[in-house]
């Protein structure tokens, strides 16, 4: 077998599940709660913009209240001692990534702790809320921040250096994702088309399970640990 020196890895939702952050599509999750095109969408947030704000404030404040897990840390510990190439591409908007350490990330769906000024495009840490219109503190526009979040139709972010990564992995990984969501779910295809092995690690079979050279399905908490220890060689 090729030997692996380049691995890219995605993460969605099952990741911070454990974490105790809701996943979209599972029973009783957030697209269960709430219809996505009331307020995940640039239209619902012209039409709507207090129910959408609402929405993202309330999440932003949770995932405050939340840890990293056993899986977060696992992937922070892969990306600060494996010696090749590796990238965590994340569609969570939450920062359990970050914050149990992992340095090579990619948010590609945005992040609840940012916000974006559609005024002067500026783009900044944000912890609070913005239901209340705060002022943009780089242009002083009132009422011009959004969360900087990638709604539905709009282009997730550095898709250039993702498939770049894509293009180079010897190992894609992809954990507690459901697989229903474009790009992110055609990314097991790219990295096969280049010649990488690929694993999921899910608590079910995703919709794109029959892609995967592996399958593997339990909680991110077991299955990322020991495949990390696995990886860096016990
Ligand atoms: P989903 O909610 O669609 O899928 C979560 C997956 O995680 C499911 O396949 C679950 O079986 C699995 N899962 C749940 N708990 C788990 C656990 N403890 N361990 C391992 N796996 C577990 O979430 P995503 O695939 O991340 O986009 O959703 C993709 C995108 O759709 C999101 O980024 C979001 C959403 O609309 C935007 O908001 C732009």
């Amino acid at each position: 077998m090729k030997t692996i020196q380049n691995i890219v890895i995605l993460t969605g939702a099952g990741v911070s599940a454990e974490s105790g952050i809701d996943t979209f599509r599972d029973a009783g999750g957030l697209w269960e709660q709430h219809r996505v095109e009331d307020v995940a969408t640039p239209e619902a947030f012209a039409r709507d913009p207090d129910l959408v704000l609402r929405f993202y404030d309330e999440r932003r404040a949770a995932i405050q209240t939340r840890e990293p897990n056993a899986a977060h840390r696992a992937l922070a510990r892969l990306d600060a001692e494996w010696p090749g190439e590796l990238l965590i591409v994340t569609q969570n908007v939450d920062d359990l990534h970050e914050r149990a350490g992992a340095k090579r990330l990619i948010h590609m769906h945005g992040e609840h702790l940012n916000a974006w000024c559609t005024i002067c495009d500026a783009r900044m840490p944000w912890a609070g809320a913005l239901l209340d219109r705060p002022a943009c503190p780089a242009c002083q526009a009132a009422g011009s921040l959004r969360p900087d979040i990638v709604w539905f139709g709009e282009m997730p972010y550095r898709m250039d250096e993702i498939y770049h990564a894509l293009n180079r992995a010897d190992l894609f990984v992809s954990i507690g994702t459901s697989g229903a969501v474009y790009p992110a779910a055609g990314f097991v295809r790219e990295a096969r088309a280049s010649g990488a092995r690929t694993l999921e690690l899910n608590m079910e079979p995703s919709e794109g399970s029959h892609w995967f050279d592996e399958a593997r399905q339990g909680p991110a908490t077991v299955l990322v640990p020991a495949w990390v220890v696995a990886m860096l060689g016990g």
